[in-house]
């Protein structure tokens, strides 16, 4: 069941990112066979989608219990569709970007890759990212609180709450809401891959959601090395084996390589 840690951490501002730090990581992937990586808000924070957490986060001008939750919904779908809509708005002519680009380049190059985002904004699947699992669901994809169906809409809803067109019923954002369990399979697929990969890349989230938080945390309990790429310290920065204090779209080109 998605739910937050506790309080927001308290993060340490921007530190300088260390050139042998740089140099381990590029190299620990280089090695691998078998790679994985978690991706939070921050690595599309550069496309331009705000992070949920932190200084211009969504969560710090809005209430999670009022817009994210099954209980908000049933109470005043509107609100919850406004508020969804407004931000499918905001992100309907962003892009991927070279954080994006580079974990293409990362899944071509290794022979066990999987990605595992906590994001709903499809920019992966944009950028071209294909060994995936979307652990929050899909911000694009709406689903049938009557039948089920779920089906893509990229278009702008204009008659708010949206209905289905199979059954009339309520159509809600088919993403994972606090309270409500994760996708069967994906999130057995991320553990099973983080415990057996030779690197875990953690890219631009705060590590304080569950369960998608206690994926790096069993990969580091199964002696995996682990990387972090954040440019704030959060709860996983001790725990892990580099954490590499920088933007997701200058350090994964980095480290992974082969840019244009
Ligand atoms: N590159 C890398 N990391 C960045 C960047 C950047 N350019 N900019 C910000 N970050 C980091 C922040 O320091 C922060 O640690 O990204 C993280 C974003 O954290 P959150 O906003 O908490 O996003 P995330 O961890 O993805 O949230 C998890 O919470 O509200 C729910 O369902 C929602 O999937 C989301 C989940």
């Amino acid at each position: 069941m998605m739910m937050v840690s506790g309080p927001m951490s308290s993060t340490s501002p921007f530190t300088t990112l260390s050139p042998s730090d740089v140099d381990a990581a590029r190299a620990r992937l280089a090695a691998a066979r078998r790679v994985v990586a978690l991706t939070g808000a921050g690595i599309s924070a550069e496309s331009g989608v705000p992070t949920f957490r932190g200084a211009e986060g969504l969560w710090r001008s809005f209430r999670p219990e009022d817009l994210a939750t099954p209980r908000a919904f049933a109470r005043d779908p509107l609100l919850v569709w406004e508020w969804y809509e407004s931000r499918r708005r905001g992100m309907g002519a962003v892009r991927p970007n070279a954080g994006h680009d580079a974990l293409v380049r990362l899944e071509e190059g290794v022979p066990e890759f999987l990605l595992a985002t906590q994001n709903v904004d499809g920019l992966h699947g944009l950028a071209g990212s294909r060994r995936m699992v979307e652990l929050h669901g899909n911000l694009w994809r709406l689903r049938c609180l009557g039948c089920g169906a779920v089906r893509e809409e990229r278009r702008e809803l204009t008659d708010l709450p949206p209905r289905c067109t199979i059954c009339s019923g309520l159509l809600r954002p088919d993403v994972v809401w606090f309270g409500e369990d994760l996708p069967a399979g994906a999130l057995d697929q991320a553990f099973t891959a983080a415990r057996a990969a030779d690197v875990v890349l953690v890219v631009g989230t705060s590590s304080l959601v569950y369960p998608a938080a206690a994926v790096p945390e069993a990969a580091v309990s199964a002696g995996v090395f682990v990387v972090e790429i954040n440019p704030e310290r959060t709860p996983l920065s001790e725990a892990c084996a580099l954490s590499l204090r920088g933007r997701a779209a200058e350090v994964l080109p980095l480290i992974v390589g082969g840019a244009a």
